[in-house]
């Protein structure tokens, strides 16, 4: 259970474990009494070896290998911040939504260290974490507009406050890094597909193959990636046998499609928020997940920000892609608003950062 205890007014400093999917990460951040952040040490141990051979993440085999790794992360992350297990406020843990097996071993560990050291533990919503991230890498203050482009989710929030999220679009279909994978295996590029279709893409000619611009136009600003995913195996019979230069092309149409796709969602999204955003932060929009790792959204996202009057940041590409830093930062926000979790905090798979937010038609089951 949550409870609130007195603010914090002091600087904090506060160790953070994420074991969501397939990174095992812990860091250590501070952040002092004016708000500001600062990261002593980040550390990130990727299984993605473990998992290549699947052609996607295996579960059990990243709940195992998180158990393996995570005592020697952390003790790295303790020592190259030059700090100890004494000298923290906090110990903050991803608690959902994710895999459940992974987030047991991080939630755990990080409850028995607090128990051990009689610290205060705090149960992390790893969305929250990432959409957090700005206040860490840039200062920017609530309220702002978000969007969460990962492999497992797509939303656009209105980020009030730490603990206060609104919804106002969500994918119905598959999530945008989902599409990139699958793009990309349809195509016999490596995973991650991400970055492997960015690549490709850069060779391509965006328009050989004419691909729809899903949801565009429509008046709400909810995304869909399914339909783009099956134009692209059409198109891909249809000029089979591929050579390198059809994949490129391909690539650089999906690409397009979905940078298109993208911007008009997130259009939408700045015309209904901006009349909503007066704080000391102005109209900002923060992306952040590790598809915002991709420069030809970024492009798209920073014109579409300059057109509505909003500033645009992106944390730097290892603090989008998941990370214990972002979990430490939001542990140490919630810590200085005086918002602990007892030893009893269930890990929850899925975890909405809304929870009243309205279904979006045809959403499958992600938080
Ligand atoms: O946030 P993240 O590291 O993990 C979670 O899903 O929580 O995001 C991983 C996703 C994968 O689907 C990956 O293909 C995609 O982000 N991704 C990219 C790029 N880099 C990573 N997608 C497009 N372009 C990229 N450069
Ligand atoms: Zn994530």
């Amino acid at each position: 259970m949550t409870s609130r205890v007195q603010t914090q007014s002091g600087s904090q400093i506060v160790l953070g474990i994420e074991t969501s999917c397939d990174e095992t990460a812990a860091a250590v951040v501070t952040r002092d009494a004016s708000g500001a952040g600062r990261i002593l040490s980040n550390v990130v141990l990727s299984q993605f070896d473990k998992h290549a051979l699947y052609g996607g993440v295996v579960p059990e085999i990243a709940a195992r290998a998180h158990t393996e790794a995570l005592d020697h992360i952390v003790r790295t992350a303790l020592v190259e911040a030059n700090v100890t297990l004494a000298d923290l406020s906090g110990i903050a843990a991803s608690a959902g939504p994710g895999l459940i097996g992974g987030l047991i071993v991080g939630a755990t560990t990080g409850k028995a260290l607090a128990l051990a050291m009689d610290k205060p533990f705090l149960a992390i919503n790893h969305l929250e974490a990432h959409a957090l991230t700005a206040g860490l890498t840039d200062g920017i203050r609530p309220p702002y507009l978000m969007l969460l482009v990962s492999g497992g989710h797509t939303q656009l929030l209105l980020v009030e406050g730490v603990g206060r999220y609104q919804r106002l679009a969500t994918t119905i279909d598959d999530a945008l890094g989902e599409a990139y994978d699958k793009t990309a295996k349809l195509l016999g590029l490596p995973m991650p597909g991400g970055p492997a279709v960015e690549q490709a893409a850069l060779r391509g000619n965006a328009s050989r193959f004419t691909l729809p611009r899903p949801m565009k136009g429509r008046a709400d600003p909810n995304f869909s990636f399914a339909g783009l995913k099956t134009a692209v195996r059409h198109a891909a019979a249809g000029a089979a046998p591929l050579s390198s230069s059809d994949v490129d092309d391909l690539c650089a149409s999906f690409q397009a499609a979905v940078s298109d796709s993208v911007r008009d969602r997130v259009r939408l999204a700045m015309e209904t928020a901006g009349p909503l955003l007066s704080g000391a932060s102005g109209r900002a929009f923060v992306v952040a997940g590790g598809v915002a790792a991709n420069a030809a959204l970024r492009t798209a996202l920073t014109a579409v920000a300059a057109e509505h009057g909003f500033s645009f940041h992106a944390p730097p590409l290892g603090l989008c892609t998941d990370n214990g830093a972002m979990v430490a930062w939001a542990g140490a926000e919630r810590l200085a608003l005086g918002l602990i979790d007892g030893l009893d905090a269930p890990v929850k798979p899925r975890w909405p950062l809304d929870p009243d937010a309205v279904k979006a038609r045809g959403a499958g089951v992600k938080a």
